[in-house]
């Protein structure tokens, strides 16, 4: 639901009259550095010193900065039962052992039962900022370091979000960020990592480039170059979304707007009840979230006319029962490079549940989420909330 238009036209136009689509280059030869200005933009964007611009999605992002952790074969990470299936996946991708906590009715991540699921081989937590919904930050990162455990944030649906006006990303070691269709500042793909800690961002970028042997610092590392993947970003990347930051001010403003609407104008109204939130001025306003006290209420309400609602439960891969490939331990495409089978991930937690988590699914049935959009007209937004008194009043 990202905006898009005649400024990224133009910026990209000018990437390729500059004929210098790798992000490596000399700015005295025309290269345009666009890549580069990304990185600082967001970073400052963030309040962090680093970010690191990636090709390979949010997902390339987590597994930058688990790699960036030191995490791998032996540790255990905690991750959200509802989040989409590529926050656990990415644990996996580094040889790690995913580990599901429930949510509670924030539909994000519970601190208490992540303080439960903490074991002797935890290393990480990572919040998700699911649907831009912030996490409770300040719990989550005070258990971290009561447990000495490292927190990577998932703020793959949250670009912009915030908690207590810090933003998402800076209050863990790291944050991952996505690019995809789906996010709030798009380049059709692609993510980015943030952090201040130096040592996660050499690793993450020598883990994401293996061949930094192109970039000029490369000989300034504090530790030998070690083979990992090729998420490099193009300059294309950079070009379009240094655009797509402009626009990240007045998008949230809309949003959060709109969903500020929805809330004074239903609070208190029969039958609607809104989910709890952590903060709701850091919350991006993709969504407005209600919760019923049955699945079939929810149905019922989401269904009804003009309201144009949906279950969370629906949401495929969002929900740990639907992550096939991590329940039957389908990883990697050899026998040895999947982690359920790693000598030094024996004796860890392996096994999955359908219904491990049944807090989370009873909460993702009585919720509905109304996505919001940054364009709707006052009328659409009205027509909208009235739609939801009116079937709110009848349930
Ligand atoms: C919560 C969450 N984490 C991770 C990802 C992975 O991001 P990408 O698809 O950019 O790799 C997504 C993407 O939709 C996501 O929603």
């Amino acid at each position: 639901m990202y905006r898009l238009g005649q400024k990224e036209i133009d910026e990209v136009s000018r990437v390729i009259k500059a004929q210098k689509m790798f992000r490596v280059g000399d700015p005295k030869t025309g290269h345009l550095q666009e890549a580069n200005r990304f990185e600082k933009e967001w970073a400052h964007t963030i309040g962090v010193k680093h970010a690191l611009l990636l090709s390979g999605g949010g997902t390339a992002g987590l597994m930058a900065g688990l790699a960036g952790m030191g995490i791998g074969p032996g540790d255990e990470v905690i991750v959200p039962a509802y989040t989409f299936m590529a926050t656990a996946a990415a644990v996996l991708m580094v040889g790690a052992i995913p580990i599901l906590a429930e949510i509670n009715e924030t539909l994000t991540l519970d601190p208490r039962d992540v303080e439960k699921k903490i074991g002797p081989h935890t290393k990480a937590i990572i919040p998700v900022h699911i649907c831009g919904i912030p996490a409770n930050m300040k719990a989550l990162t005070a258990i971290a370091r009561k447990h000495k455990i490292k927190v990577l944030e998932d703020c793959c649906q949250a670009d912009g979000g915030s908690f207590r006006g810090k933003r998402l990303g800076s209050w863990g070691q790291a944050g991952a960020y996505s690019f995809n269709d789906f996010k709030i500042m798009s380049a059709g793909e692609g993510g980015a990592l943030v952090t201040n800690d130096a040592t996660i961002y050499e690793r993450a970028s020598i883990y994401s480039d293996s061949g930094t042997a192109f970039r000029p610092y490369a000989g300034n590392f504090s530790m030998p170059v070690f083979l990992g993947f090729q998420f490099r970003a193009t300059e294309i990347m950079g070009a379009i979304l240094r655009m797509q930051l402009q626009r990240l001010a007045g998008m949230l403003a809309d949003l959060r707007r709109i969903r500020a609407r929805f809330v004074a104008e239903l609070k208190g109204k029969p039958g609607m009840r809104f989910a709890p939130s952590n903060d709701p001025k850091g919350d991006c306003g993709v969504v407005v979230s209600f919760q019923f006290e049955s699945e079939a209420v929810a149905r019922a309400f989401a269904k009804a006319e003009g309201v144009g609602g949906t279950l969370p439960i629906d949401s495929g891969k969002h929900v740990y029962s639907n992550w096939d490939p991590i329940l039957k331990h389908r990883v990697g495409h050899s026998p040895g490079m999947n982690p359920y089978r790693m000598p030094k991930n024996k004796g860890l937690r392996l096994n999955y549940t359908k219904n491990m988590c049944p807090r989370t699914l009873d909460i993702l049935k009585r919720t509905v989420y109304i996505s919001l959009h940054p364009d709707w007209t006052k009328a659409q937004v009205r027509t909208r909330i009235e739609a939801c008194r009116k079937v709110g009043a009848s349930l």
